[in-house]
């Protein structure tokens, strides 16, 4: 083992995915993993397979479609669960089992009602049972942040002589400091007989805010893996985001330490995530935010105009953001499209790719550059035409000293029907007429609107959290009309719980 290489472990598609409303299908998760695998990670955590039949199934396929990273699926230390996972990964050419159980005394005492013997007994019993099935094992430690080093390093001893591979120390809750997560990691390195036969990985949550500062002190104590997500996505904060880790090891040269990664694809697959799973990245978001590398402060300004150095770590095109990108316009043709699509890691067949050029000239005639965000966004859109409710026609009036009016057309199932009402904005007038259609208890908990390029012209994107019968629902709208885009999005929420 190249003991410079830190392996990077994406877990976009397991823990990542846990994200509600951020949910993929097996087509749209193949795309994110042949992404991964042209970004270079070492493994992809392709999903918890006796969790659900569709998680299953993602892992089969995952582990059909992409041949050079290993592919990891979860499970509990639970014989089943293994047996499922493994059953998983048939088709993969390069398999891993990543079976665990929780350590610290909050998990003993309150999720298991256990003894600390009986938690090392199981964790013991779980990798033996799984190197049955692979000659790879990694075991989890859960809320390992949280678990006394003692214990901890007679849990991870007893797991590698079981024959684990690989060790995950997660900080679960994200609590941990930097320099106790990295004091954590060193007390294994110094404690653990045996400790040179495995890896030990990092993985880390992010309600502090010290996910990527903790993977990095890992790392510094001598953790070879991280357990990271594109954009930092995952539960509650999210996790330790991918991206920030490859960069701060490439800039940072005199760690001597660095990862496999092609950062020149993470900004496309940054953007392919965020559009697959309509999540948006913040725009100050490190590395892959849409401000990330952009001076707006004359000062600043002055001195990249002088030296680019001056203000700037990184090259952007060292991360795959080329502000000089071919703009596509109504006169581009399908090659075209069909080559940025491919750039930004979109594959399509030709009817995909058909459909996706029509709508493409009809949004080319309504704004003059379409941008890659515009296109990744196109190449999304045809989830609509699966709707049981569909809206045939809308119109909104709004202006200064008047009362904005809506009326709206809607097919609900092949049934026409037509409603009017007054709100406090086009928006509100849009949805209240929907909602004499669709008589449902609904309330909208999240609105969001984002901007995809830029100009006044440009296509908007609207995220909505609804609730309906204590239930949540996400949506997402996209057009050049935010009132459009607004009834979109609300209609992809209803469409969940009107069938
Ligand atoms: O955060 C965590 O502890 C996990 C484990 C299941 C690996 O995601
Ligand atoms: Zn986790």
């Amino acid at each position: 083992m190249d003991n410079n290489r830190v392996y990077i472990f994406d877990t976009t598609l397991r823990d990542g995915e846990q994200v509600p409303g951020c949910q993929l299908n097996t087509v749209e998760k193949i795309q994110v993993a042949k992404a991964l695998e042209e970004l270079g990670v070492d493994v992809i955590e392709a999903g918890f397979p006796i969790s659900s039949p569709g998680d299953f199934q993602s892992v089969v396929e995952i582990s059909k479609a992409v041949t050079r990273p290993t592919i990891c699926a979860l499970t509990r230390a639970v014989e089943k669960d293994i047996d499922v996972a493994a059953e998983s990964l048939r088709y993969a050419r390069r398999g891993r089992i990543h079976t665990g159980i929780g350590t610290s005394d909050f998990h003993i005492r309150y999720k298991f009602n256990s003894t600390r013997e009986e938690i090392l007994e199981r964790a013991v019993r779980a990798v033996k049972y799984a190197r049955k099935f692979v000659e790879d094992v990694e075991f989890y430690a859960e809320d390992a942040g949280r678990t006394e080093n003692e214990f901890l390093s007679r849990v991870v001893e007893a797991v590698i002589k079981a024959g684990a591979t690989v060790v995950n120390i997660p900080d679960t809750t994200g609590y941990c400091l930097p320099e106790e997560y990295g004091a954590k990691i060193q007390y294994l390195m110094d404690h653990v007989d045996g400790i040179e036969n495995a890896i030990i990985s990092t993985h880390c949550h992010n309600d502090l805010g010290m996910a990527t500062a903790n993977t990095l002190s890992g790392v510094c104590h001598g953790a070879r893996q991280c357990e990271v997500t594109l954009n930092g996505i995952g539960e509650r904060a999210g996790n330790t985001s991918l991206e920030e880790v490859v960069m701060i090891l490439r800039s940072h040269k005199e760690l001597g330490l660095d990862t496999g990664v092609n950062s020149q694809r993470l900004y496309p697959c940054s953007r392919l995530v965020s559009n697959l799973m309509n999540m948006p990245v913040q725009p100050n978001k490190a590395i892959v935010g849409k401000n990330a590398f952009a001076h707006s402060s004359g000062i600043h300004q002055d001195g990249v105009l002088k030296n680019v150095q001056t203000y700037e770590i990184i090259d952007p095109q060292d991360v795959g953001i080329d502000h000089n990108s071919i703009v596509l316009t109504a006169r581009s043709g399908h090659a075209a499209l069909k080559h940025r699509l491919e750039v930004l890691g979109v594959k399509v067949d030709q009817q995909g790719l058909d459909r996706i050029y029509k709508e493409f000239l009809v949004l080319a005639d309504k704004k003059k550059e379409i941008h890659d965000d515009d296109i990744l966004m196109l190449s999304g859109a045809d989830r609509a035409e699966s709707r049981h409710i569909k809206v045939d026609w809308l119109q909104a009036t709004s202006g200064i000293g008047m009362k904005p009016v809506a009326s709206i057309g809607l097919d609900v199932a092949g049934e026409k029907f037509e409603a009017v009402a007054t709100g406090n904005g086009p928006v509100d007038a849009s949805i209240k007429a929907l909602s004499k259609i669709v008589d449902r208890q609904v309330t909208i908990n999240e609105f969001t609107i984002q901007g995809v390029s830029k100009g006044a012209d440009d296509c908007c994107k609207v995220h909505m959290q609804v609730e309906c019968d204590g239930r949540l629902y996400y949506g997402f709208g996209s057009s050049t009309d935010i009132v459009t885009a607004s009834v979109d999005a609300y209609m992809d929420c209803i469409n969940k719980f009107s069938r």
